[in-house]
């Protein structure tokens, strides 16, 4: 397919025009800069700009919307809101108006909203699967819900199939050793994918046929910690010791059963 990938120059997009190549698609990336390295055709555009997203989505067999500012605090809390969910918004309405039918999207297990609290709260309950209440305190993830809403409105009006992908945290290879001593992992239940892994995801997001609207948590299968569950519990959330003392010590706090089950992905990296 072509599949035109927006944000393709920033962290997980460059994982995600490499992992397109690999399996024989055409990516196209869109962004506002430039690529640090070229390997596919990248056109420039300002996604909150329709006229732009229009003329660069066309010709495109599928849409992987990664642009975005991907954390609060890199932008003005009411800026960062405006950008992720205008341009969301300016690309589904561009894939409907150019008859694109498949489109996945980058969402985020902040959507939950215990990673960026103002008012730190324990989930609800764990395994932490797409059931749980979205709860944010602040405008980003409050533009994941916006996004993820426009994507199930835009299956409504079109039957496309929208594909909301909630990573957990994506370390790149070289932050492992980083990750694993990261105090304050604890803000987002030590919860992350491998970039190849998330890519991957990505792929097979647009390559899944009889989807309807989906949001599916991205997460690997392990926490990023060394210490045990048990202890992580005690510590930060008494409330789910039952959790954390009844599954293997490093089991992951959010489940990504659905992401296996819907887009047969499976994470094949662990940082361990
Ligand atoms: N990195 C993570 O740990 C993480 C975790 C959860 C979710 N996400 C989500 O994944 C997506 C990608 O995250 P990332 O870490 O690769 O972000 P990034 O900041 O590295 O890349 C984002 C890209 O979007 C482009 N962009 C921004 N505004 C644009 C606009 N108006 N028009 C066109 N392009 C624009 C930027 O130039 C950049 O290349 C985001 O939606 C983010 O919210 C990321």
């Amino acid at each position: 397919m072509k599949i035109a990938v927006t944000g393709g120059s920033g962290r997980i997009g460059r994982f995600v025009l490499r992992e397109l190549l690999e399996h024989g698609h055409e990516p196209v990336n869109v962004d506002l800069a430039a690529p640090a390295e070229r390997i596919c055709r990248t056109a420039i555009a300002d996604l909150t700009d329709l006229g732009e997203v229009y003329g660069a989505l066309q010709g495109a067999d599928a849409v992987l919307h990664l642009a975005g500012v991907n954390a609060p605090g890199k932008l003005s809390p009411e800026k960062l809101f405006r950008l992720n969910s205008l341009s969301t918004y300016q690309v589904l309405e561009a894939a409907a108006g150019l008859g694109i039918s498949r489109v996945a999207a980058a969402s985020s297990e902040s959507i939950y909203g215990w990673c960026f609290a103002r008012h730190r709260f324990a989930p609800q309950h764990a395994p932490v699967d797409e059931s749980h209440p979205l709860l944010p305190q602040e405008s980003y993830g409050l533009s994941k819900i916006a996004g993820e809403q426009a994507m199930a409105m835009f299956h409504r009006r079109t039957g496309m199939q929208a594909v909301a992908l909630r990573f957990g945290h994506v370390p790149l290879p070289e932050e492992y050793e980083w990750l694993s001593r990261h105090e304050g992992a604890e803000r987002f239940l030590w919860s992350h994918v491998d970039s190849r892994d998330a890519a991957a995801a990505c792929r097979l997001a647009v390559e899944a046929d009889g989807l309807g609207f989906e949001a599916v948590n991205v997460t690997a299968d392990d926490t990023c910690s060394l210490v045990p569950n048990e202890q992580l519990a005690a510590r930060f959330y008494p409330s789910l010791l039952e959790f954390a003392r009844s599954g293997p010590p490093h089991a992951a706090w959010s489940s990504n059963a659905k992401a296996k089950r819907l887009l047969g992905w499976q994470p094949r990296r662990s940082w361990r």
